[in-house]
């Protein structure tokens, strides 16, 4: 798991360099992290790219190189990333200026493809009747999924989705990879159905925008759960497909999930927390602790990100807290995160993980 894992990682960190070196915009204004937090920054170069062949063909490729591209879908307009590079999803969360790590939806151009990465079941195949279009399937993560943690926001269950748009499809087929998508507007913020809509809240944040025209449906996709291990199926979000439908392909009515816990999204309680407990913002190592550090600490058994990079931290946050477990860790240790860009969506969530269990 361990090597898998460093694997993983040091594949998904290629993107970014590549990047930078076969595209004269991106050599221009690499794609930094925390450029979209830090004021004093330059703002990317953001394209505005027809949705024709030309485009599309140029958006695949900028996905492929690490950056990130919002393109129309049925629902709304998503802000796509290689859901396989911990770096390009860690730029998303920088480019909305999420105070959290949610996991997102995989975007992915066929149900041979969804089944690289989750188990399938009787009611996926049913539901999957439903694809293309407003409906995501959230199902158990197959243990060769190649999908960054991040993705998933370190969860063994993965929401996927086929969307209808003809555009969104040919970005698929193009690219040949799953693209992870929030809706792509800034946290907190509607979303956006129309170009212009993320033009106004996404323009110098991201690399580019695929025009198609205003999204039909207009409002996010609807989400059922299949992680239940009695089968049932349970609705998590509604949203563009009606419950009705959902109900007649299954044959069953739907569950709802018992939410009088949550009180916003990123505080799911699905949400993957270590069995050891945390001590956050260690200058020191106590006995009996391991220390996940940040930046030079050299006492520590992981280091989410040496040099100190934001970016880097994120990414590597779950796949680290995963990893200290697998040892068997008690006490985990965190070397100070700073409060800014996406040190604030780390900090939430390891206080979210350091916070006491009931
Ligand atoms: O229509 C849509 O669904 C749009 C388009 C772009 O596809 N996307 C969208 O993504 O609305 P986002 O990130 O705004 O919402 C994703 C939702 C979140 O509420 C998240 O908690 C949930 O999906 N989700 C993702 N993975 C999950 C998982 N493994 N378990 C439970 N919920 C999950
Ligand atoms: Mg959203």
């Amino acid at each position: 798991m361990t090597a898998e894992r460093k694997t993983r990682w040091q594949t998904t960190c290629a993107p970014l360099s590549r990047a930078r070196s076969r595209d004269p915009k991106l050599a221009q204004h690499p794609i930094n992290p925390n450029a979209a937090s830090r004021k004093a920054q330059s703002p990317l170069h953001t394209l505005r790219l027809s949705a024709d062949i030309d485009g599309i063909t140029r958006a695949a490729t900028l996905l492929r190189d690490g950056a990130l591209v919002a393109f129309p879908t049925e629902t709304v307009y998503g802000l796509g990333a290689d859901a396989t590079s911990g770096t390009a999803v860690a730029n998303v969360y920088a480019a909305k200026g999420r105070p959290a790590f949610n996991p997102l939806i995989v975007h992915v151009a066929s149900i041979t493809e969804a089944k690289r990465y989750a188990l399938w079941s009787d009611a996926a195949d049913r539901l999957a009747t439903l694809w293309p279009g407003p409906l995501t399937l959230v199902l158990p993560q197959a243990a060769a999924s190649p999908l960054a943690s991040l993705t998933t926001a370190g969860l063994n269950s993965v929401a996927l989705r086929i969307p209808a748009h003809p555009v969104a499809r040919a970005l698929l087929a193009t690219f040949g990879g799953p693209l992870a998508a929030p809706s792509a507007n800034l946290s907190g913020r509607i979303s956006p159905t129309t170009a212009a809509h993320v033009t106004d809240g996404l323009t110098g944040r991201i690399n580019a925008i695929l025009d198609g025209g205003a999204c039909t449906v207009g409002l996010e996709s609807t989400i059922i759960g299949l992680t239940d291990p009695d089968g049932s199926a349970t609705l998590l979000r509604p949203g563009g497909l009606p419950q009705n439908m959902i109900e007649d392909v299954l044959d069953a009515a739907l569950k709802t999930p018992d939410q009088t816990n949550i009180t916003a999204p990123g505080q799911l309680a699905s949400h993957y927390a270590p069995n050891a407990s945390l001590r956050l913002n260690a200058a020191e190592v106590d006995p009996g602790e391991t220390l996940l550090g940040f930046g030079q600490a050299p006492n520590a058994t992981l280091n989410l990100s040496p040099s100190a990079n934001l970016s880097e931290a994120a990414a590597n946050l779950f796949d680290h807290l995963h990893q200290l477990d697998a040892t068997g860790a008690a006490r985990i240790a965190v070397s100070p995160i700073p409060e800014h860009g996406l040190g604030q969506a780390i900090n939430d969530r390891l206080r979210r993980a350091a916070a006491p269990r009931g």
